[in-house]
């Protein structure tokens, strides 16, 4: 086994313990219910390497939800079913500034359409992309494509979590609405059908281990490390992991590529999925967030990482 990897797996331990101490300046997320019991304190990580080997550390027992961490993924899973032209009609390609659950832009800036599939606009939109003739069925079709990825077939919705979303979800209905406004969404578009679907990808329960090995996957541009099956067209994967870059780590991503420089993406759960490209799938999960709704241990232990190892790709 490669040096590195020793390395790692000796060292790990001790750089979590480093970063767990990040969690005091953050807080867990309250605006959906049902988040707020998480364990402020907890971090753990879990990383993959393409040959198979997994190291975990900490508290990587922890189950969450995925959160915008799912976003990546119906967005490969919407290119998969509609190609590239037809996506990005309907949502665009650049960072905003603005906070996740903005609609600021939508109104500002023409033709309108949200400025990324990253931010929840962005990410509804994609959502009414998914191929079904049911919003059972198109968040049926999201949840096998998980279970695909993770080869754990018995990933499920988190029904306290999307019931707690579905309830409180005023600021993404008006965004949905607002979306309809614009022609984003068709008129004949039902708008809680589509926040249905989004509401149920985002509640799917996972852990680090589950992270870690989707995010080998696209480490891997897209195929199965053990199999060589390609799961999902390098192109797509390419567009994901420039997303990541760009607008992974919401407001701090501009940031968090300076001083990580690997491609990230994070959820109001505390999770974060990151890969070294052509090496490594890394799960962390820290449910304490920073201002940017980032996991503030997370990020200080995958920035540390990246400085220790010298993973960036800058
Ligand atoms: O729509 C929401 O607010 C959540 N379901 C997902 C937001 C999220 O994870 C933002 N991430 N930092």
């Amino acid at each position: 086994m490669h040096n590195e990897w020793s390395q790692l797996k000796n060292e790990l331990p001790e750089l979590l313990e480093q970063s767990r101490k990040e969690t005091i300046h953050g807080q867990v997320a309250e605006y959906i219910p049902e988040l707020a019991h998480a364990p402020a304190q907890g971090l753990g990580i879990t990383i993959a390497d393409r040959q198979g080997n997994v190291i975990h550390a900490g508290d990587c027992s922890i189950s969450f939800t995925l959160q915008s961490i799912s976003k990546v993924f119906t967005l490969m899973l919407a290119l998969m079913d509609n190609g590239e032209e037809t996506v990005f009609t309907k949502v665009g390609k650049e960072p905003t500034g603005d906070d996740f659950n903005s609609m600021l832009k939508l109104e500002l800036v023409e033709p309108g359409i949200p400025f990324n599939p990253l931010i929840n606009a962005g990410a509804i939109a994609v959502s009414s992309m998914i191929k079904g003739k049911s919003p059972q069925e198109k968040a049926g079709r999201v949840l096998e494509f998980f279970h695909t990825l993770t080869g754990d077939a018995s990933l499920t919705v988190n029904e306290k979590v999307y019931l707690s979303e579905k309830r409180t979800a005023h600021r993404n209905r008006s965004l949905a609405y607002f979306l309809k406004e614009n022609q984003v969404l068709d008129e004949d578009t039902d708008v809680e059908e589509v926040l249905d679907v989004y509401f149920r990808h985002c509640s799917i329960e996972t852990n680090c281990g589950h992270l870690a090995a989707m995010a080998v996957i696209l480490a891997n541009q897209g195929a199965d490390p053990a199999t060589g099956v390609q799961l999902i067209p390098k192109r797509y994967v390419q567009i994901a992991k420039t997303f990541m870059i760009s607008c992974g780590m919401y407001n701090a991503s501009g940031e968090f590529a300076i001083q990580a420089g690997i491609p990230a993406k994070s959820g109001v759960s505390g999770g974060i999925l990151a890969l070294v490209p052509g090496r490594y799938g890394i799960g962390v999960i820290g449910p304490a967030l920073n201002s940017k709704g980032n996991s503030t241990a997370g990020v200080h232990l995958l920035e540390s990482l990246s400085r220790s190892y010298g993973w960036s790709m800058f």
